[in-house]
């Protein structure tokens, strides 16, 4: 079989969009492909032709990603998917071949995905970079911790103000916490978009936001759906998003929610790993709150990428960073790194410590240590106290969290 790769024209999206939509067993809509296509880059789109025929795809989204320290280039992978006629025969293999050197070329020193199974990017380098937490709650057993009044206020308000008051809320919170992707507004129109075809029977989304002296420092969406079973209400409420600049506003914003009338449940998906609701509730056991895999980052330049980051302490370690799928990626460098910067060079010294590219994109963020790793039998320490020392460095204040999907 002989498979061409190369990007597609604008007179190829519809084709492209249909073969990646069979392939995840849905039939795209005209307001789907319309939506995609907004924020669609041509130029950064891979497809697999057999002959005439498409039958695999995959796209990047030219992003920043927040690391511990300041944001650095990342190319969002996107749209990846194989028709049911071509599986397993390497079609997938050769697209992400061909895409990493693509995002070498672009300058962008990491890649990053959401995968629809953990079991198909290992082999590709990727590592698993962030959690996050499932919420699914009795309502009527969610008691506050801390009932202190709200010195703000939540308000209901329309599709139109989330749009210019989210993005700046967000984007602030962006600057603490690592794993979040800059979103352009094209991507914000999608994020609220609400088509009949997602709410999966629910309501349209309702969008809350908190304010403070008048200033919003908190929002969020959510969807109802009701049920009345033998004429009780037990509907329940799913929030999308929910976020805050501070405790008050964020507390306040959950306990609306929670407040929310003829509701039994409350659902939410995506929470950060260190989700602050299991503080506030008396039985935190109530919420279910189940933790998954979420961000998968790639490392394509171990330097550029250990000193885009800053370090929670200052140390210094000899890394011997293995990759079997992009030879030219891997080496040993010494990572010297502090609060006010770092520098990352190769080197021929012994190591402190061995691991795989993918092991280093799992620590990279500070969601997991490199104590656990090691724990796990991924990470190998060369030298006493290397772990240690590598884990006080890496550590971040708060989990990283990626609240969007691409
Ligand atoms: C996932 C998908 C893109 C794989 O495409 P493919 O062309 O069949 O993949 P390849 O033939 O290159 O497979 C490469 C390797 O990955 C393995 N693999 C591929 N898909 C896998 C999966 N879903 N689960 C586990 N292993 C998988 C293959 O067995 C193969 O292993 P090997 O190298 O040991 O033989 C395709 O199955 C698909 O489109 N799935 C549905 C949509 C989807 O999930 N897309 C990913 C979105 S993040």
């Amino acid at each position: 079989m002989d498979i061409q790769l190369r990007p597609i024209a604008p007179d190829e999206f519809e084709a492209f969009a249909r073969a990646d939509s069979a392939a995840f067993g849905h039939h795209v809509t005209a307001e789907e492909l319309e939506r995609y296509r907004r924020t669609f880059e041509f130029d950064r789109s891979i497809a697999a032709f057999d002959g005439a025929e498409l039958v695999g795809a995959t796209g990047a989204l030219t992003m920043q990603l927040s690391t511990p320290g300041g944001d650095l280039p990342t190319a969002g992978v996107t749209a990846v998917g194989v028709m049911p006629t071509h599986r397993r025969r390497g079609i997938l293999t050769t697209m992400m071949r061909q895409q990493l050197h693509d995002v070498r070329d672009h300058g962008e020193p990491l890649a990053a995905l959401w995968a629809s199974e953990g079991s198909i990017y290992g082999r590709f380098g990727y590592g698993l970079s962030t959690l996050h937490g499932r919420v699914d709650a009795d309502r009527d057993r969610a008691v506050f911790v801390n009932q202190d009044d709200d010195h703000g206020r939540v308000r209901l308000a329309e599709k139109d103000e989330l749009l210019r008051v989210a993005p700046e809320i967000y984007e602030r919170q962006r600057s603490v916490r690592a794993g979040m992707p800059a979103w352009s507004q094209g991507l914000w129109e999608n994020e609220f978009a609400d088509p009949e075809s997602e709410r999966g029977g629910a309501s349209a989304l309702f969008f809350v936001i908190h304010e403070t002296a008048g200033s919003p420092d908190g929002y969020a969406t959510y969807r109802t759906r009701s049920d009345w079973s033998e004429g009780i209400a037990s509907g329940t409420v799913n929030v999308g998003a929910l976020m805050a600049e501070n405790a008050d506003a964020y507390r306040a914003l959950w306990r609306f929610v929670f407040g929310i009338d003829l509701i039994k449940r409350v659902e939410s998906w995506g929470r950060p790993a260190d989700e602050p609701l299991l503080h506030m509730v008396t039985e935190p056991r109530r919420l279910r709150f189940r933790l998954s895999d979420a961000l998968y980052v790639r490392i394509l330049d171990v330097p550029a990428a250990l000193e885009g980051r800053r370090y929670r302490s200052a140390g210094s370690v000899v890394l011997d960073v293995r990759d079997p799928f992009l030879a030219w990626a891997e080496g040993r460098f010494r990572l010297e790194g502090g609060p006010d910067g770092a520098t990352c060079r190769p080197t021929t010294e012994e190591p402190d410590l061995r691991l795989s590219i993918n092991d280093l994109a799992v620590a990279y963020l500070g969601q997991t240590g490199f104590a656990a790793l090691a724990a796990a039998g991924r990470v190998i320490e060369d030298t006493p106290n290397a772990l240690e020392v590598a884990g006080r460095m890496f550590a971040t204040k708060q989990a990283p969290w990626c609240p969007m999907l691409f």
